[in-house]
């Protein structure tokens, strides 16, 4: 199982403004049409509810799974023995559980799809592979950040995309 951090940056290295600050608002066409693609190809997007709250709908063609401490357990991702596109469940689990369940239920790859305290936990629990980090020409100068505890890991480059004139997509692998 594959999973991978996707995430739209200001050159100051802030993902929103406050917790209500919905990407779409300051990130580019070319980062929507590349975070649609790439999401699309895993199949399955994984978000925090404060995140899912900005959106505030399924994401197309993609299964959306919610991490909430509030959620009806009929939808959770844990009771399901399929999930289907464009339909919402959500998960309390751990990262490497969540993985294990959705790996049962064939899926190959899953997009980490943020905010902050999700990227997190998924890049502390040591499960994620690869780091896609869009970065916009914007500043912030103060606001959320990509991860809110310490780490201390590497990451290779592997490749550097110019989306647009302005806008730079990195791929690091997680060592
Ligand atoms: N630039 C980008 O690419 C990008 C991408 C995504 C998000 N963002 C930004 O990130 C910000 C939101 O990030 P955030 O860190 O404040 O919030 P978040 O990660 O989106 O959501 C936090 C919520 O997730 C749930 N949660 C977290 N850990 C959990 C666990 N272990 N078990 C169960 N539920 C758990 C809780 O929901 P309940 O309160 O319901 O229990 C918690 O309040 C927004 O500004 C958004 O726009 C930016």
């Amino acid at each position: 199982m594959h999973c991978f951090i996707i995430v739209a940056l200001t050159a100051d290295g802030f993902i929103g403004r406050d917790v209500a600050h919905n990407s779409t608002r300051w990130t580019s066409k070319e980062d929507a049409a590349w975070f649609n693609q790439r999401s699309k190809q895993a199949g399955a997007v994984v978000m925090g509810r404060a995140t899912y709250d900005t959106i505030n709908k399924p994401l197309p063609d993609r299964v959306t799974i919610v991490y909430s401490r509030d959620a009806d357990e009929a939808r959770l991702v844990k009771n399901q023995s399929k999930l289907e596109k464009n339909q919402i469940y959500y998960t309390q689990a751990k990262p490497k559980d969540l993985l294990n369940k959705l790996d049962e239920l064939g899926f190959n790859e899953v997009a980490i799809c943020g905010g902050s305290s999700i990227y997190t936990m998924f890049m502390q629990a040591g499960v994620t592979d690869k780091l896609y980090l869009t970065v916009e020409p914007v500043l912030f100068g103060d606001g959320i950040k990509l991860f809110n505890k310490k780490l201390n890991i590497k990451l290779k480059l592997k490749s550097v995309k110019q989306l647009s004139s302005q806008t730079i997509l990195l791929e690091y692998i997680v060592d």
